[in-house]
């Protein structure tokens, strides 16, 4: 996320962002399939949900790869927007997440972490 937050300052390089994204959807992906293996041995009650929005933020991430790669985008305008979004769902749903784990591992699991309708991005 910092690669690309880097080139909003300067001038904008298609080529040099679109390795950024590259890296970034890589990531993502690697990392949102490693959390949902946790979701799973869990047995998270909102993991289809959770997982839903993981789909939603790499569709996003494949959408502006997309619009990059035709130069059809506005790239400076719309980095912030994904950022936000990602940071949002790791502020949110995975700490909601995680405190739900930790519950399970010690045996104080409550059904007061369970998301608010509409906190999820679809
Ligand atoms: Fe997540």
């Amino acid at each position: 996320m910092s690669d690309l937050a880097a080139h909003l300052d300067g001038p904008c390089d298609n080529a040099a962002l679109l390795v950024s994204l590259e890296a970034l959807h890589d990531y993502a992906d690697w990392h949102f399939t490693f959390e949902e293996r946790l979701l799973e041995r869990a047995k998270y009650p909102w993991q289809i949900d959770h997982v839903a929005e993981h789909r939603a933020i790499i569709d996003q991430i494949n959408t502006l790869r997309d619009k990059l790669a035709t130069g059809n985008v506005d790239m400076k305008r719309l980095i912030p927007v994904i950022s936000h979004w990602i940071v949002d769902h790791v502020n949110n749903e995975d700490m909601r997440a995680v405190k739900y784990i930790e519950d399970v591992q010690t045996g104080t699991t409550q059904v007061k972490h369970r998301p608010k309708e509409g906190s999820l991005l679809l």
